[in-house]
């Protein structure tokens, strides 16, 4: 039985061109994972699709299957003003990402930050009426899922929806709707594009209080005739946190709702942090730049760099005994170059997050992630 579905999957592997090994016969991250059906995804920037940064592109198509727009799908870049869409940005993505045997995910249709600024403001300047915003984010999900109709793997329907405690995030959506307009949204993805996974997506979502809410709120909204394909937790993790037993928990518990779970957003700061910051990712967290918060401007020691080792090494331990429940793992970006990481929660430090170097060489870790699996 084992050898013959180990066969199957080397014929699959062979028919699908994403999954080739390299030209020179090495595997990469994307071979490894996609033995376990496992999506291996990157978060990418206009500049890397428009191949103004070739040796990104090189990086992208050579090691992932998967990509997602780090920010030209969000609601302030793709409808700025009223009913004014811009497209040209997501549409060239899209079209990369099909170029090249990729599957796109979506990122994403509602969430409080990147929000467009006219999306909760009436015309006086005061806050919209509930039936407004409901119609405004019902024509927000139709208009962006049906211009790519067949052609989004998954959408991330609804992002942070749901604070650490498990309380629901007061965000204007929730103000001004309430709880319902998760199970609008969710309504409407499906409705544009019946095809497309839908998501609900968060950090810190080893939280216990987030964890059960996350639960709940599956359990809920199926009961309410939505699907939900996944869970997407973001895992912008660092050296200390999230602690590595909740978050397998979580994992675990995600998945006996009957949902996938997704590594949607991984990256690993080992930066010190500054007082007062709890981790998680919310981008609205901004401390001042200090020095000492920036102690790598030239590399990282030995000590950092055996962390920044270690700790990826351990998620991705994770990641492979959990294989079967997992269907994506996407790293937020290409390069530790333009690791958004090197400017949040403190501007302007020089950060290490991710799995290719400021030259765009994959780093030792690499290797190690790919024997794993
Ligand atoms: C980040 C981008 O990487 C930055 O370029 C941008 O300035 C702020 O947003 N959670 C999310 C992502 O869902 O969309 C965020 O991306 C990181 C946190």
């Amino acid at each position: 039985m084992k050898a013959s579905l180990y066969l199957i999957s080397l014929i699959a592997l062979a028919g699908c061109s994403t999954q080739q090994p390299a030209k020179d016969g090495t595997l990469t991250l994307k071979d490894a994972l996609g033995k376990h059906e496992i999506l291996a995804g990157v978060a990418v920037n206009v500049d890397e699709v428009a191949g103004r940064v070739p040796k990104a592109q090189d990086v992208i198509t050579a090691n992932f299957s998967s990509i997602v727009a780090e920010n030209c799908m969000k609601q302030e870049k793709i409808v700025p003003e009223q009913d004014k869409y811009f497209f040209d940005d997501a549409d060239s993505l899209v079209a990369f990402g099909e170029r090249n045997g990729m599957k796109v995910i979506g990122h994403c249709l509602v969430w409080h930050s990147q929000a467009a600024p006219w999306f909760f403001t009436d015309a006086k300047g005061g806050e919209v009426s509930r039936d407004t915003l409901i119609s405004r984010m019902k024509n927000h999900i139709s208009t962006v899922v049906g211009r790519y109709k067949g052609r989004i793997y998954g959408w991330d329907v609804v992002n942070e929806a749901i604070e650490d405690d498990g309380s629901y995030r007061q965000t204007p959506y929730y103000k001004i709707i309430g709880p319902e307009y998760i199970e609008i949204a969710l309504k409407a993805a499906e409705e544009a594009d019946p095809d497309a996974e839908l998501y609900l997506n968060d950090f810190s979502m080893s939280k216990p209080g987030k964890r059960d809410k996350y639960v709940e709120l599956v359990k809920d909204l199926k009961l309410k005739g939505c699907r939900i394909d996944a869970i997407g937790m973001q895992s912008h993790n660092g050296g200390d946190y999230p602690d590595l037993s909740e978050y397998e928990k979580s994992m675990d518990t995600f998945a006996a709702c009957g949902v996938k779970v997704m590594m949607t957003e991984l990256d690993l700061n080992i930066l010190p942090k500054p007082e007062d910051f709890g981790g998680g990712a919310n981008v609205g967290d901004e401390f001042k730049y200090r020095d000492e918060l920036d102690p790598y401007k030239d590399g990282l020691d030995e000590q950092a760099q055996k962390l920044f080792d270690d700790r990826y090494l351990a998620f991705f331990k994770i990641y492979e005994k959990h294989k079967e429940q997992i269907s994506r793992i996407t790293l937020w970006g290409v390069s530790d170059k333009t690791s958004w990481l090197n400017d949040w929660p403190v501007e302007g430090r020089t950060s290490y997050p991710l799995l290719f170097d400021r030259d765009y060489n994959a780093k030792p870790v690499v290797q190690k992630i790919i024997e794993l699996f």
